[in-house]
């Protein structure tokens, strides 16, 4: 009984979520935002990295063709690499992370979780981006590599990111959580790739878009995210 009252809050939640990002990031323009990350902010081939922007909508919207010139004018690619050879840029619109490794065994700190959780928690990078937020703005939050399964995407993990995303699931305008490479694990991802689908629309892009899943409460993950 508990788990069926929990399930159907959790679909009328559901439910109202879709309804709120009925005005969403148009997919097409989500490749071009991807690209531009890609082509100016990675640092280095297949290193992993995290961006986070919040712009205005527009760019978001099937009009950044016409406007890129102005996409992120305080950004710049110079700026940006600088801060990542560090491992942190902090910039008006735009946070980004690469993934560092520690000393420690083979650990290392993932890119999306330094943007989502600085030593001060209540201010996070993702949380200093939103702060700046006009009513009309865009958030994309883009790492390259998929987030981890067995403890990022799990809510009583210890690097959890799902705390961090509450933010995003709070935040009611146009939005997307994007990645490109596929979990490489054994694991099955679907589970907590849904599990992120349900704070953040997901989105895999490779040489195009892809939603992660349809907008049904119930959907499965689509196969292009998982492999
Ligand atoms: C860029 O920086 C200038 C000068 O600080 C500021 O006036 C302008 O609003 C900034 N643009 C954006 C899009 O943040």
């Amino acid at each position: 009984m508990v788990c069926a009252g929990v399930c159907l809050l959790l679909c009328l939640l559901c439910s109202d979520v879709v309804l709120a990002e009925s005005n969403g990031v148009d997919i097409n323009t989500l490749r071009k935002i991807i690209d531009y990350f890609q082509a100016k902010f990675s640092p280095g081939e297949n290193k992993p990295y995290g961006v986070a922007i919040n712009v205005h909508q527009d760019y978001c919207s099937s009009k950044f063709d016409s406007i890129q010139d102005r996409f992120l004018p305080n950004d710049t690619q110079q700026a940006v690499q600088k801060g990542l050879k560090k491992s942190f840029y902090k910039g008006q619109e735009l946070m980004a992370a690469k993934t560092v490794a520690m000393k420690v065994q083979k650990l290392s700190v993932r890119a999306e979780y330094i943007l989502l959780y600085p030593p001060n928690p209540s201010k996070s990078p993702l949380q200093v981006l939103l702060d700046r937020t006009e009513p009309d703005s865009c958030v994309v939050f883009y790492t390259l590599t998929a987030p981890c399964v067995r403890t990022c995407a799990n809510v009583n993990g210890p690097y959890s990111l799902l705390p961090g995303l509450d933010l995003l699931t709070k935040y009611q305008g146009p939005k997307a959580f994007v990645f490109s490479q596929p979990w490489n694990g054994d694991e099955d991802a679907s589970g907590s790739l849904k599990e992120i689908d349900q704070h953040v629309p997901l989105y895999r892009c490779t040489h195009q878009c892809v939603a992660c899943r349809g907008s049904q409460g119930d959907d499965p993950i689509n196969k292009e995210c998982i492999n």
